[in-house]
């Protein structure tokens, strides 16, 4: 910032806007910078790197600090002490890399600096928005005319998904739940399965409908929902049923549940974070059969299609219902003919996320999203049969991007887990399935090689042997 310049100055002068491009030069510098020196460090932060934050911390300094400074700042002491998750090898939660094509999008969507929440605020956050969410809408096979709202994670898609269920069983039974509340209400049935995502759960208990009274189905070794342990099913029950379980990635039978749940006039949510994705693989798709009849699909873009945190997405199948519980009007609110994103979401303002979602699904295409799903799935069965043939125990099928595997008792997993976490050549988590200790291994990013795999997997096996 030249010094004869106020740093914060409205009025972009010559001399401002060159500050400004050598800044963004420079942090188009620092980004390539840590992207290139990404894989050749520790996948996990080392102490070091966590102690000095300190340096990030203390109180908020009196006066300015120059915008290269700051940047400083933030690439000397922030940027080592990041999860190295865009490295191919990290297989932590279910976390994906960030596609070029969505990272270059965000860079120039911070750029815009758009409010997301009105078609008149910016035509093309809400354009593209709305042609993105078609876009997942056709990959899934979900019919025509079903809507919905980019939101920040699976989390927020299955309370907005589960909000529309509610407004459209209490406005069934005569009850406007968003004018009256819940006082007073007919009562709603919850129906989930054992091994629902805490997610599921949460967003009941920010919905007024109570984390305690869901009734739980009943499921197999895999996490699936039995569909012979179904309860009473009717108009006044939302049955909720997973594509891709967080540990095994298996999924609900859906052609088996499905038609009885509509036949009883329940209301079907997905919670299909990143499994539903797996609708766009033509090898794959058999795990999504019957999942297209429900009501409403909640995903993530953050994961299986690697476009970047944070983008998280809801589908209704009657987006008017999704509309009649999230709408808002006020008289500043400039309401165009076209779809206004925050009458279909919990937020007004908020950041342009479509653009990245459709910049990443425009670069993949159709093929793109299958390749990603073909090769880490694949990847998944690579890491299976070598910690198979060196004689431990993988407690799932296979069936897409999923393992867990025992290296033996308890302890013995954790300790190493810990070893393989503190070694650095990749990262996993622990996760505790159906009684048994297991370690997690969910390969998401679309960079993953094989040489990544095998790699990872000698790191694994010698992280195993006390
Ligand atoms: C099946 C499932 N549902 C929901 C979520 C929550 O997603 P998010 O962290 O994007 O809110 C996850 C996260 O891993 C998941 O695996």
């Amino acid at each position: 910032m030249a010094a004869s310049h106020p740093p914060h100055s409205s009025i972009p002068t010559a001399s401002v806007t060159e500050a400004r491009t050598a800044l963004l030069k420079r942090a188009a510098r620092d980004a390539m910078d840590y992207l290139e020196s990404v894989n050749t460090r520790p996948m996990a932060p080392t102490a070091k790197a966590v102690a000095a934050l300190a340096a990030l911390r203390g109180p908020l300094p009196p006066g300015p600090t120059s915008p290269e400074t700051v940047l400083h700042l933030l690439h000397e002491y922030g940027s080592p002490a990041t999860m190295a998750k865009t490295s191919g090898r990290f297989f932590g939660f279910v976390t994906g890399d960030c596609l070029p094509a969505a990272l270059a999008a965000s860079w120039l969507v911070s750029a815009w600096d758009q409010n997301a929440a009105h078609h008149a605020q910016s035509p093309v956050a809400a354009q593209l928005e709305e042609t993105a969410l078609d876009w997942v809408r056709q990959l899934f096979g979900l019919p025509e005319g079903t809507g919905g709202a980019l939101v920040t994670g699976a989390t927020m898609a299955n309370f907005s998904g589960l909000a529309a269920a509610r407004h459209a069983l209490l406005t069934r039974a005569g009850w406007d739940v968003e004018a009256d509340g819940l006082f007073g209400a007919p009562p709603i049935t919850v129906v989930v399965g054992e091994e629902v995502h805490q997610s599921v759960i949460k967003a009941f208990g920010m919905l007024g409908l109570g984390r305690n009274r869901i009734v739980r189905v009943p499921v197999d070794g895999q996490g699936r929902m039995r569909a012979d342990a179904l309860p009473h099913l009717d108009a006044q029950t939302i049955l909720c049923i997973q594509a891709g379980n967080v540990n095994t990635g298996a999924f609900d039978p859906a052609a088996a549940i499905c038609p009885a749940a509509r036949a009883a006039g329940a209301w079907i949510h997905v919670d299909g974070a990143f499994g539903l994705w797996a609708a766009a693989s033509p090898e794959y798709s058999r795990w999504t059969k019957g999942f297209e009849q429900a009501d409403s699909w909640a995903t993530d873009g953050h994961k299986w299609p690697n476009i970047g945190y944070d983008c998280g997405i809801v589908l209704v199948r009657d987006p008017k219902i999704l509309r009649a519980t999230m709408s808002i009007q006020a008289p500043y609110l400039v309401h165009a003919e076209e779809r206004d994103p925050s009458n279909y979401n919990p937020e007004l303002s908020r950041r342009a996320r479509g653009v990245e979602l459709w910049a990443g699904l425009r670069s993949l295409g159709r093929s793109g999203m299958a390749g990603i799903v073909e090769r880490t799935s694949s990847h998944a069965r690579r890491f299976a049969a070598g910690l198979k043939a060196a004689g431990y125990e993988i407690l799932n099928e296979v069936v897409i991007n999923q393992v867990l595997v025992s290296f033996g008792a308890p302890e013995k997993t954790l300790r190493a887990i810990a070893r393989l976490q503190a070694e650095g050549t990749c990262w996993c988590g622990s996760t505790v399935w159906q009684g048994h200790t297991a370690m997690r291994i969910s390969v998401s990013s679309w960079a993953t090689t094989n040489e990544d795999v095998d790699r990872s997997l000698a790191a694994m096996l010698k992280a195993a042997e006390e």
